[in-house]
């Protein structure tokens, strides 16, 4: 019904609100952040971005160039949910090969890893279940939680992960549904849990009855030390584990090609759900990612990839010790793309992030990572986006805006 005022403008009926979790779950703050640092004279070490110069951006164009000439009816076709058959098959070797026996069938083709996260919600959360995280944790995951009204809770843990005693305590007390973990090179912190207490998190599972969602984005990015098996090959957490793998970081995130290794019934109930969602993830995409895995080496082009990640942590760990104020303190990751940092007591570093803004450089505040209380003394940085002469000059800047802010 409308309404015409005395001065003849129709006044529209009021709209039905937004839905409560539209309502109660707010944007992204890191995206807030990098509107902010969209200036080309900001060094940004708050985005995730891969280095962008190391793309194989001539690979992947012969990729896409040879399934468009080759196969283009396929290629520009509608495809199925499930995936591509060949790229299905290539995961599964890949998988595989690295020390987990998966079929074509036991994989689900996402719109990237964060798809996977939200077909999970979907797919196992009623308003209200808990699910139960690392702290900090990978900020999207929680979105992706809470948009499914979850009840999110972290689990106390150390720099070798979520504590094994604590989570046990937690899944009796609160009966979650699943556990989130980035086990490897975690986002935000570098970290990676060690393989026994993998199996020590994968027993609990097992015994308590519990999902564990295990995403991967980072792991293959190892510069340092030897590979530690995933958590979904541990003894009792097989048929538990959702593993999730995203070609983001190791060829380009603007392929948005991700999958999910999911026991079969929770995998078809995903499936679903990505019917309802997309239909299915890009054809002519899949395609050529599955061209490049044929005719490329991509173990070859991830190995490059993260020496040259390897010699940016480096250069991250030196400017450190001058940047940050005394006493603070910060991770020493063996692979992926961020270290985590701790100000002493008492530092703010949402209130300082203006300051530091205004000397052209931008990293992320800790707080909204964590899902109980905010230790607001942490930041998060990027070591992989920039080249080691600009993450010197960048930590300079950091340093000069610390101490302009009164740090
Ligand atoms: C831990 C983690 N999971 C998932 C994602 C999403 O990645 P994708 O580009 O595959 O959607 C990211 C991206 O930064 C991430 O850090």
């Amino acid at each position: 019904m409308t309404v015409t005022d005395t001065a003849g403008v129709h006044n529209a009926a009021p709209l039905p609100p937004l839905a409560a979790r539209a309502r109660s779950t707010g944007g992204s703050p890191v995206r807030d952040i990098l509107a902010v640092t969209a200036r080309p004279e900001v060094i940004n070490f708050a985005g995730g971005l891969p280095a962008p110069e190391l793309f194989d951006a001539e690979g992947i164009a012969a990729a896409y160039r040879d399934v468009l000439a080759e196969t283009p009816a396929r290629a520009l076709q509608y495809s199925t949910t499930e995936g591509e058959p060949v790229l299905r098959a290539a995961l599964a070797d890949r998988t595989s090969a690295r020390g987990l026996a998966t079929g074509p069938d036991d994989v689900l083709v996402t719109t990237g890893s964060q798809q996977g996260l939200s077909l999970l919600a979907t797919a196992l959360l009623e308003p209200g279940d808990t699910v139960l995280v690392e702290s900090p944790c990978y900020l999207a995951a929680l979105q992706a939680f809470a948009f499914a009204g979850a009840r999110v809770v972290a689990v106390p843990g150390d720099e070798d992960g979520i504590d094994p005693g604590a989570l046990e305590e937690l899944v009796v007390r609160e009966r979650p549904k699943l556990l989130y973990t980035v086990p490897t090179f975690q986002n935000p912190t570098g970290r990676t849990m060690p393989a026994a207490r993998r199996a020590a998190v994968a027993e609990i599972a097992g015994r308590c009855g519990l999902w564990i969602v295990e995403d991967d984005p980072y792991g293959e990015l190892r510069f340092e030390g030897g590979r530690v098996p995933w958590i979904a090959s541990c003894d009792g957490a097989r048929d538990r584990t959702v593993l999730l793998g995203s070609f983001s970081k190791v060829m380009a995130p603007g392929l948005r090609l991700g999958w999910l290794r999911a026991p079969a019934g929770l995998r078809r109930a995903c499936a679903v759900a990505k019917q309802a969602a997309d239909l299915h993830t890009p054809t002519v995409n899949q395609l050529a990612a599955a061209r490049y895995l044929a005719d490329r080496d991509l173990d070859a082009h991830v190995a490059r990839v993260a020496a040259a990640y390897g010699v940016r942590r480096d250069a991250m760990l030196t400017g450190l010790t001058d940047a940050l104020p005394a006493g603070s303190r910060w991770t020493r990751p063996e692979g992926g793309m961020f270290l985590w940092a701790r100000l002493p007591e008492g530092y703010d570093t949402t209130a300082l992030l203006p300051e530091v803004v205004r000397h052209d450089v931008a990293y992320v505040p800790g707080a909204p990572f964590h899902a109980g209380t905010p230790d607001r003394a942490t930041l998060r940085l990027c070591f992989v986006t920039q080249t080691p002469d600009e993450i010197a000059e960048g930590l300079r800047r950091l340093g000069a805006g610390l101490r302009g802010a009164g740090a």
